[in-house]
């Protein structure tokens, strides 16, 4: 059995036009998840081989190979359920109240958020994380799938800034794609995913 597996989405591929296109969720979800999944699992058989045969000579580009595509196979695991057709606007309950506190109002929490995503250089991911340390919401820049993070995080909302993302519909246009993808946001999942950090995660890397 293979370690990871393609989740499923719970709707079309063209589910979530006009913000984005169903061409983009085939190829994003198909192809590209679909590549990270393959390559977690390629990294676990060729760790495993490593062991068993004791040579580690290629064990750096190998736990290289792991976290970057463990880390696509998550984040875009997340990213899937973090989107719904019938979603957008502004925050409710848990997520709404947490926002208010630790940015603001929603108003700054967007401004920051969409120039954090905006900002991505190269290819990442502007993430709105659970910190289970400090016990508060913030907002960070993930390059490729697992670079620039300190540990004791997990993601609430994330945005793909890579171009595969949105290259098809909006070009080089970033800004565009992140306008339309605000239509998109599933608050419900992100006050699910708040609810289960704050019970789960909180002391468990630093105790109380
Ligand atoms: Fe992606």
């Amino acid at each position: 059995m293979p370690a990871y597996t393609l989740p499923d989405l719970t709707y079309d591929y063209s589910a979530l036009e006009p913000y984005i296109s169903g061409r983009i969720m085939e190829l994003h979800h198909s192809k590209h998840h679909n590549a990270y999944v393959t390559g977690a699992n390629t990294a676990i058989e060729q760790l495993e081989e490593a062991r068993a045969t004791g040579n580690l000579s290629a064990v750096n580009q190998l736990e290289k190979n792991l976290a970057f595509n463990l880390g696509g196979h998550i984040n875009h695991t997340a990213l899937w359920a973090n989107m719904s057709p019938d979603a957008g606007g502004e925050p409710h309950g848990e997520i709404a109240d947490a926002i208010t506190e630790h940015f603001g109002s929603f108003a700054a929490f967007k401004a920051q958020f969409t120039a954090v995503g905006a900002g991505v250089q190269g290819s990442g991911w502007a993430i709105l994380a659970w910190d289970s340390v400090g016990e508060r919401l913030v907002i960070v820049q993930l390059y490729d799938h697992q670079g620039n993070l300190t540990l004791g995080m997990v993601p609430i909302v994330l945005l793909d800034c890579w171009e595969h993302a949105y290259y098809l519909d909006k070009l080089n246009v970033r800004a565009d794609y992140i306008a339309a993808w605000w239509n998109l946001v599933n608050w419900e999942d992100a006050n699910e995913r708040l609810a289960r950090a704050k019970t789960q995660l909180n002391g468990l890397i630093i105790p109380a």
